[in-house]
């Protein structure tokens, strides 16, 4: 039997213990969202992060940009916001638009505002395993889940697979803190099985559809799927045969209802925090 670690009702539990915070101490945390209308998926991630804000009362204000908009444009209502004392969180969803340099965007961000975890401050402090304001939202909540089935991860050896800004890179840093061994796998390591088959925990984040089957896996092994893909069928998977492991694997999460659900989850814990920060609870 694979045990399998649901994120769904695990990210219901912390957003109900969110509300709960909110409506106790009648509070008016406010996230601002940027989008601008390049990437369809985005607008599903986007509208999912404002359901969920709505469930546990968070304010959301929609900034939606056009896929020829300006840096300067963004930099113009990204201004407005960091000033603006009624937003505590501000994300700007990615990819933005090939045109515009992320990074000039991302740095513009008040880092006491930077509920994704991505600006130069946050990353920096996280890099230094210190404690900075925000962490990324995907790594927070993949720590969680792997704490629902592995309470002691000091010394585990942990395979991420993927190093990008968003995942990879922050969750290594996250997991070392945590006193894991971590290793970090991408498209050009050799020998990728030598590295999957030897871990304690696998963490997918590849971005490839349903490409790891059991033979990347032993009976003992611990997976976390983060990516997301959409099938022809139109059905949602992850970079996980699920049909592969299941059965084979220790334990795993699956897609969807894995770390989508979680990262919204660490999204609203995060700017709850933004809320108390700016406040000075
Ligand atoms: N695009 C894919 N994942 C994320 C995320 O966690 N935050 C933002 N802002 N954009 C994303």
């Amino acid at each position: 039997m694979t045990k399998i670690i649901d994120g769904k009702k695990r990210s219901e539990e912390i957003l109900a213990d969110i509300k709960e915070k909110i409506d106790i101490n009648k509070l008016k945390p406010c996230l601002a969202i940027i989008l601008s209308a390049v990437d369809e998926a985005s607008k599903i991630y986007v509208n999912n992060k404002i359901t969920a804000a709505k469930k546990v009362g968070i304010e959301t204000r929609l900034i939606s940009l056009s896929n020829n908009v300006t840096a300067e444009e963004i930099l113009k209502e990204l201004d407005k916001l960091n000033k603006d004392s009624f937003v505590n969180g501000i994300i700007i969803q990615l990819p933005l638009p090939s045109h515009i340099d992320s990074s000039k965007i991302i740095d513009a961000v008040d880092s006491k505002k930077d509920v994704d975890g991505f600006s130069p401050y946050n990353v920096g402090r996280l890099a230094a395993g210190i404690e900075g304001f925000f962490v990324p939202c995907t790594p927070l909540g993949v720590l969680d889940l792997i704490k629902q089935e592995d309470t002691n991860i000091s010394g585990k050896n942990i395979v991420i697979i993927g190093r990008s800004n968003i995942v990879g890179k922050p969750l290594a840093q996250l997991l070392l803190k945590q006193d894991a061994t971590v290793t970090i796998c991408h498209s050009k390591t050799h020998n990728l099985k030598f590295h999957t088959l030897n871990a304690d925990i696998v963490i997918c984040a590849a971005g490839k559809e349903k490409y790891f089957d059991k033979s990347y896996f032993n009976d003992n092994s611990f997976v976390i799927d983060v990516g997301i893909s959409r099938e022809e069928s139109g059905a949602i998977c992850g970079d996980v045969d699920f049909d592969s492991i299941n059965g084979f694997i220790k334990a795993t999460t699956k897609v969807p209802g894995g770390v989508g659900p979680m990262t919204v989850a660490s999204l609203m814990k995060n700017t709850l925090k933004a809320y108390f920060i700016q406040n000075e609870y």
